[in-house]
């Protein structure tokens, strides 16, 4: 194949700005398929995803498009995972590609996500075409978009198109554009063979499926192959691309994508980012850049009801052959019984993880609080790392602590500004630059990852009316006074609700908790004291108070059956609750804990 007639490109945006609209039309006229075949958004093969209408893995297709200038051109589009918390990978996607379709909605304008994506496509040493989508809208203000590209990216705007990815319109300059602007790829076919894995994921007939982009020599069936970053070997079974249908080749040369697949038992064995080359004749170094995706917030995941830990055990198994950058570890907890710790890449990927146990697999779950690592140093000179509160060594041994903070970067309209700072300000921010653009203001911060992961998404969402659009990446790790705080129902520390919170904030979290755990936890015939405590000091407390209930006083002491139902109708009331001490606590009161900002 002439490497000049390919082209390797992206589409970026922020989430709803039209990306898969865009993608799906490009794949509609460069014949991947038939129009009855054009099921709406494709690359989003999960029903989730539809569902939550985000694209959660990064998947690629090759197109053909015959140009006006007579020639055929090969286009791979490689789809970008969509959300915050895979920011990661999208950086790792983008390192496929020479080239970006950076996609703004003309009725929006910039939003947070257009500005990461388009940095990362810039470190990437992308080539950009600006796209202006949704033009059939009447709302579609385009001077004032090409103002913000030019104020805010610093990106010129003399080569930018006008579309509308939903009626068609521009779509075909889109084509023609791809061509004459964006680079095709320059590869040597007699140097040894490197590729970079681009993503990964788990089918059932074939095992592990493995996207790569090939930067030099060339990869085919019976090649033996070496995973540069964990060092394993494999023979490739077979060689392909996806047109969106699957079909095999009998070899991937330099600047193609396409996938492998070598009889790969698990996804974990293959790290985006990871570079391959042949065994026999292996590449000197491999490509820069690459850092294993690791989760960052973790918490514990039970079965509401105890007997399907085995069900919960193995649906984790499963849901892992196809998303690697999820963890899970057994743990138990005396409140909760037996369960799994699990790691996230943020909040969402939580989320989302947690809605297709339930969904999927037809799990009920009860998730406790999620936590970040900390660093402890100790006395002693050793440093650890922790997640769970439960792990925390006695404060007598910690030397001191550090937390992770990130940096965010948030959109907001100029009449919200006032309470999207203090919002900021109340979860420990530290402003890093502010700046006004038309009638909207680009905040970013420096902000504790810990204080992001409890509610910061839906009080940033609230504040704002919706308006609001957020961005966050990893920072930086920073000394922090940090202590475990522990709740006790009736006397008995309840380990499942244990946090990791900052001095400050500890006093009037513990207040917030135990009033909402108050709400939550029915009366008893006895009192029961709710109580928040850091090491042995009690610092907040509420008072559950007693109450006699007796179901059977209805029942005027005749008919039999009628009590054994009442009976059994209580029993079954109670399955949904956990027995603490004497206390029964439902299972939504360990989420209460999360809610409380
Ligand atoms: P994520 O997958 O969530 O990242 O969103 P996306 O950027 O892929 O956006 P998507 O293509 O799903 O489009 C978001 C919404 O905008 C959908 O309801 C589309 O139908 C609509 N939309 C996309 N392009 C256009 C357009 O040109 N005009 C109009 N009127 N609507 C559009």
């Amino acid at each position: 194949i002439d490497q000049s007639l390919i082209r390797n490109f992206s589409i970026i945006a922020h989430i709803d700005h039209g990306k898969s609209t865009l993608a799906d039309r490009l794949i509609e006229i460069c014949g991947g398929l038939e129009s009855r075949e054009m099921k709406s958004q494709v690359l989003d093969s999960m029903d989730i995803e539809r569902e939550k209408g985000i694209t959660i893995k990064a998947q690629t297709v090759r197109l053909k498009y015959s140009s006006k200038n007579g020639k055929e051109y090969i286009f791979n589009l490689i789809d970008t995972p969509g959300h915050v918390d895979f920011g990661y990978e999208v950086s790792r996607s983008l390192a496929a590609c020479e080239g970006a379709l950076l996609v703004i909605d003309a009725t929006q304008g910039i939003e947070a996500q257009t500005l990461t994506n388009v940095y990362k496509a810039i470190e990437n040493n992308l080539q950009i075409i600006t796209i202006f989508n949704k033009i059939d809208l009447p709302s579609a203000d385009i001077t004032r978009v090409k103002k913000q590209v030019e104020d805010i990216i610093g990106l010129p705007t003399d080569n930018t198109i006008n579309i509308s990815a939903k009626t068609g319109e521009g779509i075909i300059e889109v084509l023609e554009y791809i061509i004459k602007y964006l680079p095709p790829p320059i590869g040597d076919i007699n140097s040894p063979l490197k590729a970079l894995l681009v993503d990964s994921w788990y089918d059932k007939y074939l095992g592990v499926v493995v996207i790569i982009r090939v930067i030099d020599g060339n990869i085919s069936p019976g090649m033996k192959i070496q995973m540069m970053a964990t060092s394993a070997n494999y023979t490739i079974e077979n060689v392909g691309i996806f047109t969106p249908k699957k079909k095999s080749v009998a070899a991937l040369y330099p600047g193609e994508i396409g996938y492998i697949t070598c009889n790969i038992r698990q996804v974990s064995d293959c790290k985006i980012g990871d570079t391959i080359t042949s065994v026999v004749n292996s590449c000197l170094f491999p490509l820069p850049g690459f850092k294993p995706s690791k989760p960052v917030v973790f918490c514990g995941l039970y079965p509401t009801d105890a007997g399907n830990f085995i069900h919960l055990k193995d649906s984790l198994e499963k849901l892992s052959l196809n998303d690697s950058s999820f963890t899970y570890e057994s743990e138990s907890s005396s409140a909760l019984g037996f369960g799994f710790r699990c790691g996230f890449l943020g909040l969402l990927h939580l989320e989302i993880i947690q809605e297709r146990l339930e969904q999927e697999f037809d799990l009920d779950l009860v998730t406790t609080a999620p936590s970040v690592i900390y660093k402890i140093k100790l006395r002693s000179g050793n440093i650890i790392e922790i997640h769970n509160p439960s792990d925390l060594p006695d404060q007598v041994k910690i030397e001191s602590m550090e937390e992770p903070w990130i940096k965010a970067t948030i959109f907001v309209p100029e009449e919200y500004i006032g309470d999207v700072l203090s919002l900021c300000t109340e979860k420990r921010g530290e402003q890093i630059d502010l700046s006004f653009i038309d009638s909207r203001v680009m905040v970013v911060y420096a902000l504790p990852l810990n204080e992001i992961v409890y509610d910061f998404y839906d009080k940033l969402k609230s504040c704002s009316k919706g308006y609001a659009s957020f961005d966050w990446e990893e920072y930086d790790y920073r000394k922090s006074e940090l202590v475990n705080m522990t709740i006790l129902i009736n006397g008995e520390s309840v380990d499942a609700l244990s946090i990791i919170v900052h001095k400050s904030h500890a006093e009037k979290k513990g207040r917030a908790i135990c009033l909402r755990l108050k709400n939550l936890i029915p009366r008893h015939m006895f009192v029961i004291p709710i109580q928040a405590a850091i090491g042995g000091k009690i610092i907040a407390r509420e008072t559950i108070n007693a109450m006699r209930k007796n179901v059977l006083a209805k029942c005027y002491g005749g008919d039999v059956t009628r009590k054994r139902k009442l009976l059994e109708k209580q029993k079954a009331g109670k399955k949904r609750m956990r027995s603490i001490g004497k206390v029964d606590i439902p299972q939504n009161a360990f989420i209460a804990v999360l809610k409380t900002g």
